[in-house]
């Protein structure tokens, strides 16, 4: 089929990429030129395990890419993967969305085929059928449900793993709103992969589709924080929150996935669209308190670390070593990370902070230019009072004669990396 995407971001380029893989020709639309080169000249413009290979491959020849909407018009399907920002409050910011549903209205005008526009962006319920569609149909002069499509096709694709997580999905989502046409189309996109991995298919509304994605957001983060919860229990009563989790992730009901207590979660997707289905909920006058405490303990865990580190060492004026910056391992990502919250916590202390990750200190320099990179593990850990590990690379687990060289071997793990052994003053933050 001839599919559009608009929007080369992380979401947008792995959906471009592997819908060529399916066999699809693919155009991507993006207004930031250097993208735009990137993927015409076959590299991926995003860091993300095999979006390189893909890109390679199909980048200028079945992967297009442009700057020029018009370049959409006999596209079948256009995929919207354009950013939703918070606002301050939490809600959504919708403008980049709306913004590119009305720069896509002149591509759906007087076309007479039918295409369908799909949101694959994470917007609240109601944000497609009240919004996005009044935009496309403004701007375009057509009427949605007579001259082109209107679905929603959320995407739970996580970095580090996006491709293999579109080739692979746990389900596909296709919300509409009695729109037979738009479904045949999204039916007919994915058909490749069904026929393949024969994913089970979640046939909705575009106001469900738009909820699944938060439900699923939501309750993931939410049973992070539980976990969480459980573990701070767990190290009050000296008792370890991980043969807790196994025992409890025997239960099917539960299961032992997402179960790894510790300082929290990050990234792009999880703090933010909890905290954006929570202004959703109040905007509607509901007050979601369980999603709302998931927020707080996750806000809690850096502080209980550096509680930790208190109890050990006075670390004003001190060096001490922070081991990972990225959210989580495997990549360089370090938006909403929980180092972010550590780092401050001991700057306040008056500690003079030295940080270590394998790819990620490029990007933490955006939030503290001013604070000391070391590069490597041994580097951060030389001369300091106290070390904590905030992201689980596996390099930490091998981590060993480095400590030596600690002027006072206190190491607080959040993450559950770091191989215990003689000599260390090793506190686990649940454990
Ligand atoms: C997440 C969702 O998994 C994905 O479906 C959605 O589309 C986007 O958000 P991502 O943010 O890439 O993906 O990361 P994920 O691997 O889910 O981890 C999120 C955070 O939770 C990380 O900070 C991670 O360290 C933390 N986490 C995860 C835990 O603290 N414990 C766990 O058991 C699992």
């Amino acid at each position: 089929m001839n599919v559009g995407i608009v929007g080369s971001g992380y979401v947008g380029t792995t959906v471009a990429a592997c819908l060529a893989h399916l066999g699809h020709d693919v155009t991507n639309v993006d207004v930031d030129r250097s993208v735009v080169e990137a993927v015409e000249d076959g590299r991926a413009p995003v860091d993300e395990p095999r979006l390189d290979e893909l890109l390679a491959e199909y980048g200028g020849n079945r992967l297009r890419a442009t700057t020029d909407y018009d370049a959409l018009s006999d596209a079948e399907l256009i995929f919207v993967a354009l950013p939703t920002p918070s606002n301050e409050d939490g809600s959504v910011d919708t403008s980049v969305v709306e913004a590119g549903a009305e720069s896509l209205g002149p591509v759906l005008a007087e076309r007479g085929d039918y295409p369908t526009v799909v949101v694959k962006s994470t917007v609240v319920p109601g944000t497609t059928a009240d919004l996005i569609r009044p935009a496309l149909e403004r701007t375009s002069g057509a009427v949605a449900g007579e001259d082109f499509g209107v679905a929603v096709n959320p995407e739970f694709l996580r970095e580090g793993s996006a491709v293999d997580d579109f080739l692979s999905p746990d389900k596909l989502v296709f919300g509409t709103d009695d729109d037979d046409r738009a479904e045949d189309a999204l039916c007919g996109v994915f058909a490749p992969l069904v026929d393949a991995e024969d994913p089970p298919v979640v046939s909705t509304g575009t106001r469900e589709a738009e909820m699944i994605k938060y439900a699923n957001n939501a309750f993931l983060a939410t049973k992070v924080s539980l976990i969480n919860e459980l573990g701070n229990i767990c190290k009050e009563h000296g008792v370890d929150a991980y043969e807790v989790a196994e025992a409890i992730g025997l239960d099917d009901r539960i299961s032992e996935r997402f179960l790894r207590s510790g300082l929290g979660f990050g990234g792009s997707c999880f703090p933010k669209d909890v905290a954006a289905i929570i202004a959703a909920a109040r905007a509607k006058g509901y007050d979601p308190e369980l999603l709302q405490a998931a927020m707080d303990v996750n806000d809690k865990q850096p502080r209980r670390l550096l509680s930790l580190v208190d109890r050990h060492v006075d670390v004003a004026g001190e060096r001490v070593a922070v081991l990972g910056l990225a959210f989580k391992p495997h990549t360089d990502d370090v938006r909403n990370s929980r180092a972010i919250d550590v780092i401050r916590g001991l700057r306040e202390r008056g500690a003079e902070v030295v940080a270590y990750d394998p790819v990620a200190s490029e990007n933490m320099r955006d939030y503290f230019p001013d604070l000391t990179y070391a590069d490597s593990a041994a580097a951060a850990l030389d001369g300091a009072a106290a070390a904590v590990v905030a992201t689980d690379w596996p390099e930490f687990a091998d981590l060993d004669s480095e400590f030596d060289a600690m002027a006072t071997p206190v190491v607080v793990d959040g993450r559950r990396v770091v191989t215990r052994r003689e000599g260390l003053v090793y506190e686990g933050l649940t454990w």
